[in-house]
């Protein structure tokens, strides 16, 4: 038997980023764990309008896309509890510009560059349509074909239920080849 508990979001768990943009000349860092795919190229950050960060973007329309994992989950949980409408976040990090001049994360080991090319604005959310314009990975967890290595790269995941972070686990089999 299921029961219906009504309109529950129910799409856990998600992976936790941190989202990195200039504002006013200085990076500011911010968690976030909805975000989602959306064809091929592109993602979607969805972001409370009032968040500092959002500031950044709307002015610059670039973004860095921050993997988090378990080596850095205590500096990225801080980017949750403290917003740079009132505290200076812009040192927590060292970083370097990428092309775009979006601020990346040196400790993370997978970070996204992406450009704005629309907002939906949806119940108080900036909904950032973003296109990914270059992909950072620490060669560590590369494979020779240059793709990230999920053996050895373990995404911290959230889940809202309760406030928790996981990890990624086990492989469970090979796509396609379940039958
Ligand atoms: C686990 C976790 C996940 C979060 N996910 C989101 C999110 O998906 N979207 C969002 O707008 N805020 C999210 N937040 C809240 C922001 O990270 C937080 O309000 C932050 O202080 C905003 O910073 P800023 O004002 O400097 O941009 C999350 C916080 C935590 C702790």
């Amino acid at each position: 038997m299921k029961k219906n508990t009504g309109a529950q979001l129910a799409l856990y768990p998600a992976p936790v980023i941190v989202v990195g943009a200039m504002v006013d000349g200085k990076p500011n860092w911010t968690l976030v764990a909805h975000a989602g795919i959306m064809a091929h190229s592109h993602l979607m950050l969805s972001m409370v309008k009032a968040h500092y960060t959002n500031k950044g973007i709307r002015e610059n329309k670039v973004v860095s896309v921050n993997v988090v994992d378990a080596s850095w989950l205590k500096a990225a949980d801080k980017m949750g509890c403290v917003s740079g409408n009132k505290t200076d976040k812009s040192e927590a990090f060292a970083y370097t510009l990428g092309g775009k001049g979006a601020p990346m994360i040196d400790e993370a080991k997978v970070t996204m560059e992406c450009e704005v090319e629309d907002i939906y604005d949806l119940q108080g959310f900036d909904n950032f349509i973003c296109r990914i314009t270059g992909t950072y990975v620490d060669e560590d967890i590369l494979t020779e074909k240059d793709k990230i290595d999920y053996r050895k790269f373990k995404p911290v995941l959230f889940q809202f239920p309760t406030y928790e972070y996981l990890e990624t686990g086990d492989i469970l089999g090979a796509c396609m080849k379940m039958n």
